[in-house]
């Protein structure tokens, strides 16, 4: 699973700005990319395959006969939500206008139906030859994205229009195109998922009916819009998000380890889990006889959200969630209220359960209450939909 909008594809030609684009891999990864890097044969005469391997932190491959069995251009075409090519030289240009295909770069290109952003780079004379100048218009006429060069010195003493442009620029462009939010990036966010099992003997324990979706709705939306993610998953069985840290937990206590090594250093905290309120207060080391299962005997579980609000430090945002079973909305205002002021929440989400509705499926229905007292009626829609409800209010406390 990719984050939507965030797994971008970085396609360098041979131009000596290609040392540029290693800034431009860096500051896409700030903002949250996933980068995939395919460099053409000619670009490795500037920057080596080992440096965009490091950078990346991922294989990259610059061959179209390479991995054959596993269709490269075909896969990489399809999961990338953007290609951006920079710096795009004259030649590239070229042979995208008149839809060649010869190598693994412009194979994908043209299997691709993402969005593309090109960056020509080049000197003065080559980007104002009227060849040129035909195939960007080209090029835009098919929907490609050309970002403008700037003007300033070249690679020798010359000056003039060519230059490739400032990172950022080029961030703009790929944001634009993309029309993804991107207001949570440099933000640090800490989501659990799931339900806490607290084990009775090896081979039973008390659980909750929690799949995690929410929580993974959430971390899968928030990494959407570039925040910087560490989920804290308990006992969920859904599939990995790439880009995002991901640490399982089984039990309460085990949550609240992590949660404190983690929490001073995150902007929020969103507690989606539904965590145990109690363990049983003798483990058994071997499974008990059905004989001596009449009674358990618990404990309460610490109450992970109280103990880590009393350490919150000013601007950090703490998102709560309550299932209640009870429907009527004033008394699940009350609760909410109740909650907010015991744990010392920013934002709680609660929502209605009652029957078994929510846990497990694909949507939800509740009350989304501030400390302010302020009240959305969350009528039933997808868990994907709320989280970017959640995260509208996240932004608008953070500042
Ligand atoms: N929570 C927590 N630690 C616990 C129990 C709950 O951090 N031991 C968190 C949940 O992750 C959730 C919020 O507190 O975000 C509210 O959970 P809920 O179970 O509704 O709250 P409780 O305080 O346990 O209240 P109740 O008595 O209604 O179960």
């Amino acid at each position: 699973m990719f984050p939507r909008g965030r797994k971008i594809l970085l396609g360098v030609s041979g131009g000596i700005s290609a040392y540029k684009s290693c800034d431009l891999l860096r500051r896409l990864q700030d903002h949250g990319f996933v980068v995939d890097v395919v460099p053409t044969q000619a670009s490795l005469n500037f920057v080596g395959k080992s440096t965009w391997e490091a950078l990346s932190g991922k294989k990259v491959a610059t061959d179209l006969w390479q991995d054959v069995e596993k269709v490269p251009h075909i896969s990489m075409a399809k999961e990338n939500d953007l290609i951006v090519i920079a710096p795009t030289t004259a030649d590239l240009l070229a042979k995208l206008a008149s839809g060649r295909a010869d190598d693994l770069l412009t194979n994908i290109v043209l299997a691709s139906i993402a969005p593309k952003v090109l960056v020509p780079a080049m000197h003065t004379e080559m980007w104002l030859n009227p060849a040129t100048v035909e195939n960007v218009q080209t090029l835009r006429n098919r929907g490609f994205i050309v970002v403008e060069p700037d003007e300033g010195r070249m690679t020798g003493r010359d000056t003039g229009v060519g230059r490739y442009p400032e990172s950022s620029k080029i961030i703009d462009a790929v944001n634009n195109a993309l029309a993804v939010a991107s207001d949570l990036v440099g933000k640090k966010v800490l989501i659990t998922a799931g339900g806490t099992r607290e084990p009775i003997d090896p081979v039973r324990f008390i659980g909750n009916r929690s799949s995690g979706r929410q929580g993974f709705a959430l971390a899968m939306a928030a990494a959407s819009r570039g925040a910087q993610v560490h989920l804290v998953a308990a006992n969920t069985d859904l599939p990995n998000i790439e880009g995002i840290t991901m640490t399982s937990v089984e039990t309460a206590e085990q949550m609240l380890a992590v949660l404190d090594l983690e929490f001073p250093h995150c902007d929020a905290l969103i507690m989606s889990a539904a965590v145990a309120d109690a363990r049983v207060a003798d483990y058994s080391d071997s499974k008990i006889g059905k004989e001596r299962l009449s009674t358990l005997s618990l404990v309460r579980n610490p109450d992970i959200l109280k103990s880590l609000s009393s350490v919150k430090k000013p601007g950090q945002i703490l998102i709560g969630f309550a299932a209640e079973t009870e429907s009527d909305v004033k008394a699940l205002k009350d609760s909410a209220t109740e909650k907010i002021v015991s744990k010392n929440l920013d934002i709680i989400y609660v929502n209605n359960v009652s029957g078994g509705a929510i846990f497990g499926s694909e949507s939800t229905r509740g009350l989304i209450v501030d400390k302010d007292r302020n009240v959305i009626e969350v009528p039933e829609i997808s868990k994907d939909t709320l989280s970017d409800i959640l995260l509208d209010q996240l932004v608008s406390k953070l500042g």
